[in-house]
């Protein structure tokens, strides 16, 4: 495929673009952390429930921003940002890896494990000091709440600003989604709309995800080496 710098592009991305870094995928283990059902720790209900739990889980995932670095596949879309006029990276994940490696037009539609949020006053921190990284709660500094939230988008929540992400989708010329198993809506229905839209739809991942039938080209193998080579080819051809 040529890729046109006055083509707009967007890029999907989920747990399996991370995975090289070490920061485990969701649906690798089972959706099993710590002996925990993602679903039993990653919702509002299992927050009223019991806080203490997921508030540990949480800061878990968050000190482990610490021990892990952007990898190939990260860099390569910065390359691709900086050739492309109109470009939006779209990313599931909440680890922190695309921003370190220097994408800026991005969207953290699931939230972000370096902030903390406010449900009383709505105040959002980037707290990733050695206070905030303890086991005890974090408190606001704008309000009486002794308690933030991860600033996560949690199942039967809403995902972040959709309105840009569907005007992106739905005008783009080439979709490319990657490391994403294509499970979890509305992500995995962005691909249906770009196809609808008359998007060239480019999947990479290591296994055939749910929807690959929809792809125009599905790259099968590790976003590690397959996203900075086709990066080279599309800039090149
Ligand atoms: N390179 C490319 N793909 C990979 C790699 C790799 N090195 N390692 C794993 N994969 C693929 C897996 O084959 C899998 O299809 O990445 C995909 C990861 O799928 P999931 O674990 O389901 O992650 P994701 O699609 O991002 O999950 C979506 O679900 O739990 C929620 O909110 C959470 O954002 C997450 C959402």
């Amino acid at each position: 495929m040529m890729l046109g710098s006055d083509m707009r592009v967007v890029v999907l991305t989920g747990a399996g673009i991370s995975a090289e870094s070490g920061i485990r995928t969701f649906r690798a283990n089972d959706g099993v952390w710590e002996n925990h059902r993602i679903e039993d720790v990653a919702t509002p209900f299992a927050w009223e429930r019991d806080p203490r739990l997921v508030w540990r889980f949480y800061q878990g995932r968050r000190r482990q921003l610490l021990d892990v670095n952007p990898n190939s596949a990260h860099e390569a879309l910065v390359s691709l940002e900086s050739y492309l006029d109109e470009f939006l990276l779209i990313t599931q994940n909440v680890d922190d890896l695309h921003s370190r490696a220097g994408s800026e037009k991005l969207i953290h539609m699931h939230g972000e494990l370096r902030k903390l949020r406010c449900e009383m006053c709505g105040e959002i921190i980037d707290a990733m000091d050695d206070e905030h990284l303890q086991d005890q709660y974090v408190k606001c500094v704008q309000c009486t709440n002794e308690r933030l939230r991860p600033h996560i988008v949690w199942f039967h929540e809403m995902p972040l600003r959709m309105d840009e992400i569907y005007d992106a989708v739905g005008e783009c010329d080439v979709f490319i989604a990657i490391g994403t198993s294509g499970h979890v809506y509305p992500a995995a229905g962005l691909l249906s709309i770009a196809k609808d839209t008359g998007a060239h739809c480019i999947g990479i991942n290591l296994d055939p995800p749910e929807n690959v039938i929809l792809f125009d080209e599905f790259h099968q193998g590790l976003a590690g080496e397959l996203v900075p080579a086709l990066v080279t080819k599309w800039m090149s051809e």
